[in-house]
């Protein structure tokens, strides 16, 4: 029989833990959230919300009394049969994901009274890591802990929605009643729920996310032959998202994607894929095409200006998509760079950002409104296709810019709108 504990912990309480615990909370469990940055936990037992998603300040208000913020790993496995995990598995230098915040916990577990419990795995680990896990559990001197593979599918932006109306969950287990378990914390949610193997699950997460990313690289590359054939990607889009086989989604072309997953989890499932001996050609594509195309507006700039030394060139966005502060292999990124790497001067405005961009794209002049970034430019690129964005004001930006230039990234603004504004404009592919 299992202990009587009556909490879920939640260790890591970065942004996939965070979500999570305060997300099982509002679903009506007790959370025990526990990281070893004394300074998050201080603040978010304050009510204070470390990061930036829309929606998640309410929820833990509305959900505070039953969440606890802890620094102790003993009063999570004290109160808690199932405990997920949710630290960090960044990319090491080779495109493998580090795995020491996951053997840190681990190596903990001895000392503590692991009696009954199920281990669950939120983080995105490599397939194979489970039953690694699993056996590490089995030789180290704890009690019984089985371990549970329940990868997330969260959205930066719209995690909550994400998380409260997913499309599917997926619990891969070795043990039919620990995987029953982490099942009923979620009965409250309609959705298909596959029970399959560990490595099955960890698979899922990867093969989707790298699918999606394949999306946007083909649509990309279909966009780059638009612009050669005068077709328009937009429409081409429409009309192949009709196609119940291929499905509207993720097919806006652009300057390529980014964000803390899909340029991690594309790279290490061509490692895990290469660790076995087997070259996953299409995901080389994938990662090639996405590189390139943060590079190409460059191009488009020069089309217009000639060499850009000494040009001043506006950004519209600088996080990696809209609704987050995010700035993580941001296109902005790159794009910043090589551009003063061709001698421009680069502004940005980004509505959210800003305050978090300094270290990431130095040399870049951070303005506080979008009129200050684009004043005296010579080209406006939107990069970030914030709502903010939809109705720019045109009138009064022709004014102060020294060229009525503007590349859309995202294919975001009405064309012929701006051009009527008396701006020559270029979008992606169309
Ligand atoms: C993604 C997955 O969607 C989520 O399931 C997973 O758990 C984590 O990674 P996220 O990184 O928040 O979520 O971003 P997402 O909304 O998927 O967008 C990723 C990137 O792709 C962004 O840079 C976005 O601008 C770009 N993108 C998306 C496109 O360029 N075109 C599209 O059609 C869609």
């Amino acid at each position: 029989m299992r202990s009587e504990k009556k909490g879920v912990g939640v260790i890591g309480i970065g942004y996939v833990g965070l979500v999570t615990g305060t997300c099982l909370a509002e679903l009506g469990h007790h959370v025990i959230c526990m990281d070893i940055d004394a300074e998050k936990i201080a603040q978010l037992g304050e009510g204070e919300v470390p990061i930036y998603e829309p929606g998640l300040p309410e929820l833990l208000e509305k959900n505070q009394e039953r969440m606890i913020f802890t620094t102790s790993l003993e009063d999570v496995f004290e109160d808690c049969e199932i405990v997920y995990i949710a630290v960090d598995t960044p990319p090491t230098f080779t495109g493998d994901a580090d795995l020491s915040r996951v053997f840190q916990v681990m190596s903990a577990l001895p000392g503590l009274s692991t009696d009954d419990h199920i281990m669950v795995m939120k983080s995105t680990v490599p397939v194979g890591t489970g039953n690694k896990i699993s056996a590490e559990l089995a030789r180290l001197e704890t009690g019984n802990i089985d371990y549970i593979s329940n990868p997330e599918f969260l959205r930066e932006g719209s995690a909550l929605g994400d998380f409260m109306e997913p499309d599917r969950i997926v619990i891969g287990s070795r043990n039919q009643e620990a995987g029953d378990k982490v099942a009923a914390l979620y009965e409250k949610l309609e959705a298909p729920v596959v029970r399959t193997n560990i490595p099955t699950a960890e698979m899922i997460k990867y093969a989707s996310n790298a699918f999606l990313a394949t999306k946007i690289s083909f649509i990309n590359e279909i966009a780059n032959v638009c612009e050669e054939v005068g077709a328009d990607v937009t429409i081409v889009a429409d009309g192949m998202g009709l196609d119940k086989r291929i499905g509207p989604h993720f097919l806006n072309a652009g300057i390529g994607f980014g964000g803390s997953c899909f340029p991690k989890d594309v790279t290490a499932l061509k490692q895990i894929a290469g660790n076995t001996g087997y070259h996953f050609q299409l995901l080389n594509a994938v990662i090639e095409v996405n590189e390139l195309q943060k590079r190409r507006v460059v191009n488009k700039l020069r089309k217009h200006l000639g060499p850009l030394t000494d040009k001043t060139i506006a950004l519209l966005g600088l996080a990696f998509k809209p609704n987050t502060s995010d700035l993580r292999e941001a296109s902005s990124i790159v794009l910043a760079s090589r551009l003063m790497g061709d001698g421009a001067y680069v502004k940005a405005y980004d509505p959210v950002a800003i305050p978090y961009a300094a270290k990431a794209v130095r040399g870049v002049l951070l303005c506080d409104d979008l009129l200050s970034a684009v004043e005296g430019c010579d080209a406006v690129v939107l990069v970030t296709e914030w709502d903010e964005f939809a109705e720019l004001p045109l009138e009064k930006m022709k004014k102060i810019m020294n060229n009525p230039l503007i590349i859309d990234g995202r294919n975001f603004l009405d064309p012929q709108q701006v051009r009527a504004a008396g701006f020559t404009y270029e979008g992606i592919g169309r």
